[in-house]
């Protein structure tokens, strides 16, 4: 395939992670940016050596010059990014990436990926955590059926680190933990064990500071019959801190999965124990304790660029994370209203 050309908007905390990753990708090259914010969009093209800046994202589009966009900005400009790539180029489009969550409501997110899907091309959400080099370990090793079938699941991320400092604005929406952090988690728990029947959650706010909710915790009972519990926390003061590693215990009819602090996986079955450093690799430009979330990304979009050359749905399209978003709203509604909400009432 000959070299795609992409676009990135939104030149944010997150957004350099990105960045970084396309260097390392080949055969891929950004070749404009767009922050409405110009003290931002001068500090990433400087740092990327990247000349075509905008600060208006549709003047961006109307020049054109590139087959994919990157959006990297907050959630609520997300579906007018998404409908101007969508109109781009005449009508034509462009494929797209929107970083999670991908919407700020199920009839956005449905709209949003009508609108790629009129154009034939490719949308793709950047759900990057199950791409972890670690969950993907656990990944393969159920579908090579290393414990047999999965009867119970726990997926779990419990953490006292202050994500505030980077990212202020996660301190001031009304939702917090399940939007931003457990969008992530509920989504390795259907890698791992499938679609979701019926959602019950409980939720708690722990750090007087803030609006949302900081702690979670979810019970799934999933399609295939599955049950597993998604538990996630900002107000867990624990040592070691884990931050960002999510951790996994999977007990199947053979066996048990377990991934442990410190990236230690470990089968148990037929009498056997097999015990794994799955730690992921520090990428060149990757930095402890985040280096993990940032291979991730360099997988991800790597799986973007081989979904487009190979004509195949990238794994987290704008439909399957439909999916995903789905789980957000339904634990929402059933920590208000205090029932179990099945995914088909949404
Ligand atoms: N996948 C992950 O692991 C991960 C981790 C952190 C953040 N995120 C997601 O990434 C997104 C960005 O988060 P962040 O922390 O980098 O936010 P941020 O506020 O640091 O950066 C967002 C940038 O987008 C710009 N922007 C917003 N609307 C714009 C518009 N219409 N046109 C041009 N520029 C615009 C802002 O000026 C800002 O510089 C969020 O959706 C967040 O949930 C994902």
């Amino acid at each position: 395939m000959s070299r795609i050309k992409g676009a990135l908007i939104g030149c944010g905390f997150f957004a350099r992670n990105q960045l970084h990753a396309w260097k390392g990708i080949e055969g891929v090259e950004i070749v404009a940016i767009c922050d409405r914010d110009e003290t931002r969009l001068a500090e990433a093209g400087d740092a990327f050596g990247i000349s075509r800046r905008y600060t208006d994202a549709g003047r961006m589009f109307d020049e054109g010059g590139f087959d994919f966009v990157d959006i990297a900005t907050t959630v609520p400009s997300h579906r007018p990014l998404v409908e101007m790539a969508a109109r781009a180029g005449g009508g034509d489009g462009l494929h797209v990436i929107c970083q999670k969550p991908f919407a700020e409501n199920m009839d956005d997110a449905r709209e949003m990926i009508a609108a790629v899907e009129a154009t034939g091309k490719t949308f793709m959400v950047h759900e990057n955590f199950r791409w972890q080099s670690a969950v993907r370990a656990a990944i393969e090793e159920l579908r090579n059926n290393a414990i047999g079938t999965p009867f119970f699941g726990r997926v779990s991320f419990r953490s006292g680190y202050d994500v505030f400092a980077g990212q202020p604005y996660l301190a001031e929406g009304k939702r917090f933990i399940i939007e931003d952090l457990g969008i992530h988690i509920l989504d390795i728990s259907r890698a791992l064990i499938g679609d979701v029947a019926r959602i019950s959650a409980t939720t708690k706010r722990i750090n007087p500071e803030i609006r949302g909710e900081d702690v979670a915790t979810i019970l799934l009972a999933h399609e295939n019959g599955v049950t597993s519990v998604v538990d996630c926390s900002y107000a867990t003061r624990r040592s070691p801190e884990t931050f960002p590693e999510t951790l996994l215990e999977i007990d199947g009819t053979d066996g048990t999965l377990r991934l442990d602090a410190g990236y230690r996986l470990t089968i148990q079955s037929g009498g056997g124990e097999d015990i794994r450093d799955v730690a992921p690799p520090v990428l060149p430009w990757a930095e402890p304790p985040w280096h993990n979330i940032q291979e991730s990304v360099a997988l991800i979009q790597q799986h973007f660029v081989d979904s487009l050359s190979e004509g195949r749905a990238p794994e987290t399209s704008g439909d399957d994370n439909l999916k995903t978003f789905a789980l957000v709203e339904a634990a929402y509604l059933s920590a208000a209203e205090g029932r179990t909400v099945a995914l088909a009432e949404l």
